[in-house]
């Protein structure tokens, strides 16, 4: 749908002013190409006079103080046991749903959403994934790190050495060490693009994501072994059904949880430089 201006337009011109790609020009009542339909023209029109899709109601003071915020961020834990109740997949559909506003890179909205409650196939992921990783940690051996160590470093060599070391560590006691039986898995996709920022647009929306559903009740891990294992291996999206023209930037394991974290502990202050 194009974006184009009514004729209730009373010419304040809020909307000339706040388009990022500077695309609207009231004086020529034309909307360019260039518009990222972001509709911020909408959302600050007194009249609606954008063809927007116009929400229910105005915008609000939110009740929500930063104390709250501070709170759910502070609480949210990244879970590895999940109960044994089930995530109905319209539940996770609706909470996709709600997380559209969740912004991307040029209001582009490329991402994709594969939900799985299937118990087999994410077993099947967590047995694709722990293989793809296993192959490739054993591809630093006796015959590679030289190489790797001129290419890329000694720090490097020992960082990749640490990794594979726990990842085959945590192999050895723990079969599930990918999924932890979760009952159900959201995984993040784009068509692959030169254009946009789809890595960015889905790490956000994880973002969100994890906070959302604490609020839900539900419980989440990130999962960064899923997405370096679909980049490997083109098994990973088949399992999924996702098309190989896309790439897999993020996966979330989502249920209810099994334990209740009872403190909250502390983090490391970042390291702030204020050019002032
Ligand atoms: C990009 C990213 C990838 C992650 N990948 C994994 C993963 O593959 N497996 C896992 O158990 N946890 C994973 N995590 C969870 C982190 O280990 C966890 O966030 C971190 O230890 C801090 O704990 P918290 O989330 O409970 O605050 C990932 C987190 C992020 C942000």
């Amino acid at each position: 749908m194009m974006t184009s201006i009514s004729d209730n337009c009373c010419r304040c011109k809020k909307c000339e002013q706040i388009c990022p790609v500077s695309a609207v020009d009231i004086d020529n009542n034309n909307i360019s190409d260039d518009c990222i339909k972001c509709y911020h023209c909408g959302a600050i029109c007194p009249q609606k006079a954008i063809n927007a899709e116009y929400l229910p109601g105005t915008v609000t003071q939110n009740n929500i103080s930063p104390y709250d915020f501070e709170l759910l961020m502070q609480q949210r834990r990244s879970h590895r046991k999940f109960s044994n109740r089930k995530v109905a997949p319209e539940i996770l559909t609706e909470f996709i749903n709600h997380l559209r506003f969740s912004p991307t890179a040029s209001n582009l909205q490329t991402l994709n959403f594969t939900v799985v409650t299937n118990q087999d196939k994410i077993q099947e992921v967590n047995n694709l994934t722990i293989d793809t990783l296993t192959g490739a940690y054993n591809s630093l051996n006796a015959f590679t790190k030289p190489l790797i160590r001129i290419l890329l470093g000694q720090h490097r060599l020992v960082q990749m050495e640490q990794s594979k070391r726990k990842f085959l560590n945590k192999k050895a006691v723990n079969k599930q060490m990918i999924t932890y039986n979760a009952p159900a898995m959201i995984i993040v996709h784009s068509p692959t693009s030169p254009v946009g920022m789809p890595c960015h647009d889905a790490n956000i929306w994880t973002g969100m994501a994890i906070l959302y559903a604490e609020l839900l009740d539900l419980c989440t891990c990130i999962n960064g072994y899923i997405v370096n294992a679909a980049k490997r291996n083109n098994k990973v999206k088949r399992t999924l059904n996702i098309d190989q023209s896309e790439t897999v930037y993020a996966a979330l394991l989502i249920g209810y949880p099994h334990n209740k974290f009872e403190n909250t502990v502390g983090r490391n202050l970042p390291l702030i430089k204020t050019i002032d």
